[in-house]
């Protein structure tokens, strides 16, 4: 079978961690999965996810940043995520079209029906059958992330880290609004507390979806 799950939530909320146990759990179960992220996920969409968290392109404008995600996100589908579907893989991918309302939309203040046809023209019918919101304060969120960041000096990480905490209640607030209009398809997992805390609420969910698999 194949399966499209998206992972969102704001910085260091753990999401990374998260998709990586539970694709361990599922290719224990016999599932073949492809763990990917946005923006990225290609070589093209690199190339844009460099340009797109590069700290010096502080004065990146907001229109410009809204493309550049659509961009990243078109290739990714076309070259990463509709092919590993249609050769029935479980898809988990770190960020998706929510974040593209959450932070463009609802953080930098972007049209938000601009932003869904953006998200439409890039991802088309491709979309997660279920979404993980991995939610915390971004008080929390936010330590995390320089923890991590300070850890791994990556030159091309930080741009939406030096953004104030009132962005980033912003980016969260617009989370939750899109969860409250679609609850089916996306889950608001409490993101505070130890990683295997955190896995087993979402595995409490992901297990409704997933049974072993023939043989195991
Ligand atoms: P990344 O270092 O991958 O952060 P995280 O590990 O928290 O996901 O950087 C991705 C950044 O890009 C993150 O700050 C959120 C932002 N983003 C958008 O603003 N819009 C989008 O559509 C996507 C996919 C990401």
């Amino acid at each position: 079978m194949s399966f499209f799950i998206s992972f969102e939530g704001i910085e260091g909320s753990g999401k990374t961690t998260q998709i990586k146990l539970l694709a361990s759990r599922l290719e224990s179960l016999g599932y073949d999965v492809l763990i990917t992220r946005e923006p990225g996920g290609c070589p093209i969409a690199d190339q844009i996810r460099r340009i797109l968290l590069d700290p010096d392109n502080d004065n990146l404008d907001p229109k410009a940043e809204l493309l550049l995600y659509a961009a990243a996100r078109a290739q990714h589908v076309a070259e990463i995520i509709l092919p590993a579907l249609e050769q029935n893989r479980i898809v988990l991918c770190d960020r998706y079209c929510d974040a593209t309302l959450a932070y463009q939309g609802y953080a930098r203040g972007l049209d938000l029906q601009l932003v869904q046809q953006l998200n439409i023209l890039a991802a088309g019918m491709c979309r997660p059958h279920l979404t993980l919101l991995l939610d915390m304060q971004p008080e929390h969120g936010i330590e995390r992330a320089r923890d991590r960041n300070a850890a791994n000096q990556g030159p091309d990480e930080g741009r939406f880290e030096q953004e104030t905490l009132a962005f980033h209640n912003k980016v969260r607030q617009g989370y939750l609004k899109l969860a409250e209009e679609e609850p089916r398809r996306i889950k608001i997992v409490d993101a505070d507390g130890t990683l295997e805390e955190i896995a087993m609420r979402i595995w409490r969910i992901a297990s409704n979806v997933f049974k072993p698999q023939g043989g195991m």
